[in-house]
């Protein structure tokens, strides 16, 4: 991680156990990445799904013998076109999972981290806030509202953030930008020359920046709710604009402006036209380490997982 942190910011957390639920997914991964770097002391009992079904109240229990002192609670179904057609399903995990980790959490006094989806929000007013009222537009919105509020209800001192959309973990990448290079990488060996993105407007923002800026908060024990996004704002036609400057292909391959509603057409879950977060609490307590989109997607795509698909 190239940008400006503290080497030291994160140490208090060295002494600290720590389990990662969903550990196999972008954002258990990026915080695994930043503790080995920053924290390597620490304690982590990383999980992913086969380690640990959180439906399972017996195996979410079990884990209290590890004694954690804190939860990051990452496991999700994260697909929302898939949560709005099985939304039992989305909710037996989504809900019923978090119930289990906050019941874990109380036998065993630990902290949890719950991370929040910007799809919580509908078209509101812009800049989005820590007052900012949600108002979700789909079922994967109103589940992670219900599971935040459990996880808050329960346990004052849970740490919540909302985030903006993310990019990270390169071949576990399932975001925007994770399946648009693979892609492009494809219709460029087929011959094609130009494809149509849409324009709905997000934060893209690192996973890697997310998690460190996290650990940060709870390495200076805060608790609550933070919004945290990467400066500045995209839509996804300034994304894909950005990837083929980025890895020196705009010459051979063009990118045109899709309109939001021949997009949203194929979408089963609505989303928000636009959801544009300002880290007013993370300014306000001297805390903010986001950076400009732009600077964060150059270094993640400055790597051979990439730049290996176009040779
Ligand atoms: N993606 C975003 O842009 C974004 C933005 C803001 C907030 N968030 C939130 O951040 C959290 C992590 O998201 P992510 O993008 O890192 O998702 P992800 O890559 O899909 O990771 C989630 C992990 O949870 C696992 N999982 C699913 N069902 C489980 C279960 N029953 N028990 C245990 N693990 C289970 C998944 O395993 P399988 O893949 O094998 O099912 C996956 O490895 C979620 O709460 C999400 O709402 C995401």
């Amino acid at each position: 991680m190239n940008f400006q942190c503290d080497h030291s910011a994160l140490l208090p957390l060295s002494v600290k156990r720590i389990v990662i639920t969903g550990a196999k997914g972008m954002l258990g991964q990026a915080f695994q990445d930043v503790l080995e770097r920053h924290a390597p002391m620490a304690t982590v009992l990383a999980l992913g799904k086969s380690d640990l079904d959180i439906r399972s109240s017996d195996q979410v229990l079990s884990i209290a013998d590890f004694r954690p002192d804190f939860i990051f609670h990452c496991a999700a179904i994260v697909n929302a076109d898939y949560c709005e057609e099985n939304p039992d399903e989305a909710h037996a995990v989504k809900v019923g999972g978090t119930r289990n980790i906050v019941e874990l959490a109380l036998r065993t006094e630990a902290k949890v981290f719950y991370p929040q989806s910007f799809l919580i929000y509908d078209n509101q007013d812009l800049p989005i806030t820590e007052t900012t009222s949600p108002n979700p537009l789909s079922v994967y919105g109103r589940l992670k509202l219900e599971a935040e509020q459990i996880v808050a209800e329960a346990l004052p001192q849970s740490l919540v953030v909302r985030m903006a959309g993310f990019f990270g973990g390169w071949e576990i990448d399932k975001n925007f930008v994770g399946k648009f290079v693979p892609h492009i990488a494809k219709l460029i060996k087929a011959g094609v020359q130009s494809i149509e993105v849409g324009d709905r407007i997000w934060q893209p923002t690192y996973t890697n920046d997310l998690a460190y800026n996290t650990l940060l908060l709870l390495a200076n024990d805060r608790s609550g709710v933070y919004c945290m996004a990467s400066h500045g704002q995209a839509s996804f036609f300034d994304v894909a604009s950005e990837i083929t400057k980025l890895l020196a292909i705009d010459e051979h391959f063009s990118i045109t402006p899709a309109s939001l509603t021949k997009v949203s057409i194929t979408e089963k879950a609505k989303r928000p036209e636009a959801v544009i977060m300002e880290n007013r609490r993370l300014n306000g307590e001297g805390l903010e380490r986001q950076r400009a989109w732009q600077n964060s997607l150059a270094e993640y795509l400055d790597q051979p997982y990439y730049r290996s698909m176009f040779t």
